[in-house]
């Protein structure tokens, strides 16, 4: 099965010249599987009709923000739980400075805004607009949020001058949303990932948890598959979509989640472990609600197992990744993690009182391993997990070598 087929795609069109671009988008879109659906902006209109979008579409173009008829059917929600990804293009120095605000006043913003599915826009303007430092702070906000930039090209423009600020080729365009952008490193390979917390009952409606929101293990997912891996996510309880293309298994408690990773673990090439997993569970979790009873309470709690390090202990192990998050010598503390699991490489994030790893967008860690440490700066956490895969492919390929041999 190809990426594209069935993919459902939105493609926005903002008001610029490389709007007559857009048909040619829509076309090869459909052409590669997707179903496509049209939205575009009023000033979009004044350089394409919306009939030529909706004759190569074969489906009425999505216009107004506030349309009596469209809400009655696919209104501006309906559209943005639609798409499982949206493409702006052209995406203007205006438009992405207005999605950059986080400003709903049209219908591209608004749906864009509304929507977690995962955006892309391919920018067209005149050179200077482009180099302007507005322009790159907004681009740069946009990034931050996990919104892939495709293109700029370079060369001649409509209004004359040369440089950088074509729109992408349609077919460059399409292409890339696939997120070919990515050398195929993890090809043919297999991970495991798991992501979240865990939840140990003390009885039905209690627990004991943390605060991971599943965006570090989420966002490794994602870059695994964009890498060419084949994913299974192994999640604790968190409210996330589930990538594409990434099989999903939900867990509660630590043990389910060393349940389901022992079942998969066999067969993976790559263990990622970036969920937060309860060290301690309840002895025994009450059958009822407890009742308040006295002004204290003593709960027994018992080691859960080390996933991680059962995984790492394996006769054919995978190669391994775990993460830890600590509050004082992050680095010290997680390269004795590393040798007491036996993982191969240990991601140490540090967990501040002001920049609190836990649910945060962004993320900087230093990996660790037997020969030494890499520091990854602050970005988001999807950029992150990109070169956290970048890093470990190689190693991963030179085990998979000497083991081979
Ligand atoms: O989910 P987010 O909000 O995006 O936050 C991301 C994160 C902070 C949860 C993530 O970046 C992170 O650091 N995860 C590991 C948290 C941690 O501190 O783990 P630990 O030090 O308790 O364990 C170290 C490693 O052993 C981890 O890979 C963990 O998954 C693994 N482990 C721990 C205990 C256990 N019983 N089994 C395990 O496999």
């Amino acid at each position: 099965m190809n990426w594209h087929d069935n993919k459902r795609v939105l493609v926005g069109v903002s008001g610029g010249i490389a709007a007559y671009k857009s048909p040619a988008l829509v076309r090869r879109l459909l052409q590669r599987g997707c179903e496509v659906r049209v939205m575009m902006s009023r000033a979009a209109a004044e350089f394409i009709t919306p009939l030529t979008l909706q004759a190569v579409s074969g489906h009425p173009v999505h216009q107004h923000l506030l349309d009596a008829e469209a809400e009655s059917g696919m209104g501006h929600i309906e559209l943005a739980r639609w798409a499982e990804h949206i493409v702006i293009a052209p995406a203007t120095a205006d438009f992405i400075a207005r999605l950059a605000q986080g400003r709903a006043d049209d219908l591209l913003t608004a749906v864009t805004l509304a929507s977690d599915a995962e955006v892309a826009v391919a920018p067209a303007m005149n050179r200077l607009m482009w180099q302007n430092p507005a322009t790159q702070r907004n681009l740069e906000s946009l990034k931050q949020r996990g919104i892939r930039i495709i293109g700029p090209g370079s060369g001649e423009q409509a209004c004359g001058e040369s440089g950088d600020g074509r729109m992408s080729e349609p077919e460059d365009i399409a292409t890339a949303l696939a997120g070919e952008g990515h050398p195929r490193l993890l090809d043919g390979l297999s991970a495991l990932i798991t992501a979240g917390p865990t939840w140990e009952a003390l009885d039905p409606v209690r627990g004991i948890t943390n605060h991971s929101s599943g965006k570090m293990g989420y966002a490794m997912a994602r870059a695994a598959r964009d890498f060419g891996a084949q994913v299974t996510l192994v999640s604790g309880p968190v409210n996330r979509n589930t990538p594409r293309e990434v099989r999903r298994i939900d867990v509660v408690s630590a043990q389910q989640m060393l349940d389901a990773v022992a079942e998969h673990a066999p067969d993976a090439d790559l263990f990622i472990a970036v969920a937060a997993v309860a060290d301690y569970r309840p002895a025994a979790a009450a059958e009822h609600k407890m009742k308040k009873k006295s002004e204290r309470m003593k709960v027994e709690l018992i080691r859960n197992p080390d996933i991680l390090a059962s995984v790492a202990a394996m006769k054919r192990a995978p190669f391994t990744v775990g993460f830890a998050a600590e509050t004082e010598n992050a680095v010290a503390n997680a390269r004795q993690k590393l040798k007491a699991k036996g993982a191969d490489v240990m991601a140490a994030n540090q967990v501040a009182d002001d920049d609190n790893v836990f649910g945060n967008d962004e993320n900087s860690v230093t990996l660790i391993d037997k020969d030494g440490e890499a520091v990854l700066a602050k970005t988001d956490k999807y950029r992150l997990a990109v070169q956290i895969i970048e890093h470990i492919a190689p190693l991963l390929a030179q085990r998979r070598q000497a083991t081979a041999g």
